[in-house]
């Protein structure tokens, strides 16, 4: 099945509407770029995907190859052929039968896209009915027959009123594609080639064009930042069912975010206000409220409320309360309740960090790592200055600092001015007058 449809994935815009210095199809949901999410399902049913680029096209292309091979990269001559015409003229699909896809629509699923493959016209266009249809082309239609796509720019006031609109993917055969994307004129308002005059084209040579009502929740196109945000709250609800789905107890939903990557084994608990990113693997544990988890593994744990992981910590039968910040730092056994900074560290079994402990990794030069060995104790308020290893069985006196480079096995550290009293001070500084 694969082999029988080529797709035509269209990226080479600048859309400017998003105001923004980055190519449109490079803003990110959930996680990943637009452009990778319409990938990924046109890989679920094609072995033949070309990407057509221009704007940008150095960043699209290395952005893409951090998640795909075998994906052809076309470039577009948007100087002299604009528009999602223009963006036609290069591409050479191996297929008979090629799906476009417009780069700016990342909630398409390989199972949206079934409508298009089941159907042999020569040409099927998608469509859907929005009681706002701005921005999108219109689709004029006549006796339930589609007639043409008029863009929103070009459109009189009348076509303004239609709701039916084009949702920019379309299946079209080779021949058809090879026949009329060559007559495309650009004597339109944007001065563009319009891959939607081929609508018209065909249809005045009596060609059939089959229009398949699609739903805006898998077709929506993006072309402005609240497009943009509109489209994540969409993903990260099918994420969320998801992962909800496959067991993952979520307190209040709406208010927890979940990238793309992110995976969960075992029972989990995920409390209110939590955002978990990049490639973490949850298993077994429960974050608590406002927790941030960035690129991290966590087993059998709990976390926060609070408390943020940095990318590339590991943390396994671990506790870490409020306000903990830890980065790229391996904790097994480990309790961190308040209050810590812990990066570039080791931790082991059975080993207590007290509140207020920070590890200084970081010399304003160079970072270092500090190794903490088993069933140590470290006290409130200590700083710990890498390159550091406590070993095993060790106390740390609260209000430490260990600048020592190592502290050996069963030894207590203790660095500490000694505390003067002084009598009455307070109301000698306080109340002279009162005297
Ligand atoms: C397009 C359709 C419109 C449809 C809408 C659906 C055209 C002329 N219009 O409008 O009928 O309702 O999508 O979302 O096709 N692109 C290129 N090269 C270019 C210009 C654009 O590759 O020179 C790519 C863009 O990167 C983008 C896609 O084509 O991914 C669509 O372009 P965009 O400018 O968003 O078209 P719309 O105005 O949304
Ligand atoms: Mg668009």
């Amino acid at each position: 099945m694969k082999d029988k449809t080529s797709i035509v994935i269209l990226a080479a815009g600048k859309g400017s509407r998003m105001k923004s210095p980055k190519a449109k199809v490079l803003h990110s949901i959930c996680g990943k770029p637009m452009l990778y999410h319409i990938i990924k399902a046109s890989k679920e049913i094609s072995n033949d995907i070309s990407v057509v680029v221009a704007h940008q096209k150095e960043a699209v292309i290395e952005q893409m190859r951090l998640y795909f091979d075998n994906i052809n990269f076309v470039v577009q001559d948007a100087e002299n052929f604009p528009g999602t015409g223009g963006a036609m003229k290069n591409v050479a699909p191996k297929n008979e039968k090629v799906l476009v896809l417009n780069g700016d629509m990342p909630l398409i699923t390989s199972r949206a896209l079934q409508g298009f493959l089941d159907n042999d016209s020569d040409i099927i266009m998608s469509i859907f009915d929005l009681q706002n249809p701005d921005g999108y082309g219109r689709v004029v239609i006549e006796n339930g027959q589609v007639l043409r796509i008029v863009e929103q720019k070009d459109a009189s006031l009348d076509e303004l009123n239609v709701t039916s609109v084009n949702a920019g993917i379309y299946a079209f055969s080779k021949s058809v594609l090879d026949k009329y994307i060559p007559l495309l004129r650009n004597d339109n308002a944007q001065e563009e080639y319009y891959l939607t005059d081929v609508i018209s084209m065909a249809r005045a040579d009596k060609l059939a064009i089959s229009p398949l009502l699609v739903d805006e929740e898998h077709f929506k196109g993006i072309n402005s930042k609240l497009d943009l945000a509109v489209a994540e709250e969409i993903m990260q609800n099918r994420i969320k069912a998801l992962w909800m789905n496959a067991g993952v107890i979520m307190q209040l939903p709406s208010t927890i975010y979940i990238e793309e990557g992110v995976t969960f084994e075992s029972e989990c608990i995920i409390e209110n206000g939590c955002r978990i990113t990049g490639n973490t693997h949850i298993h077994a544990s429960h974050i608590k409220a406002s927790s941030v988890i960035e690129n991290s593994i966590v087993k059998n744990s709990d976390v926060g409320p609070l408390a943020h992981l940095r990318p590339e910590s590991y943390l396994e039968d671990t506790h870490v309360g409020n306000f903990v910040e830890i980065k790229k730092s391996t904790l097994k056994g480990v309790k961190a309740g308040h209050l810590s900074y812990i990066g570039d560290a080791e931790v082991d079994e059975g080993t207590n960090i007290g509140a207020g402990t920070i590890t200084c990794n970081y010399d304003g030069i160079k970072k270092y790592k500090t190794i903490i060995g088993k069933n140590v104790f470290i006290g409130s308020d200590s700083q710990l200055v890498a390159p550091l290893t406590i070993e095993d069985d060790v106390m740390i006196a609260a209000g430490t600092t260990v600048t020592s480079g190592r502290v050996e096995k069963g030894s207590l550290a203790i660095s500490r001015t000694k505390i003067k009293l002084i009598k009455d001070f307070y109301y000698r500084f306080f109340c002279k007058e009162l005297k």
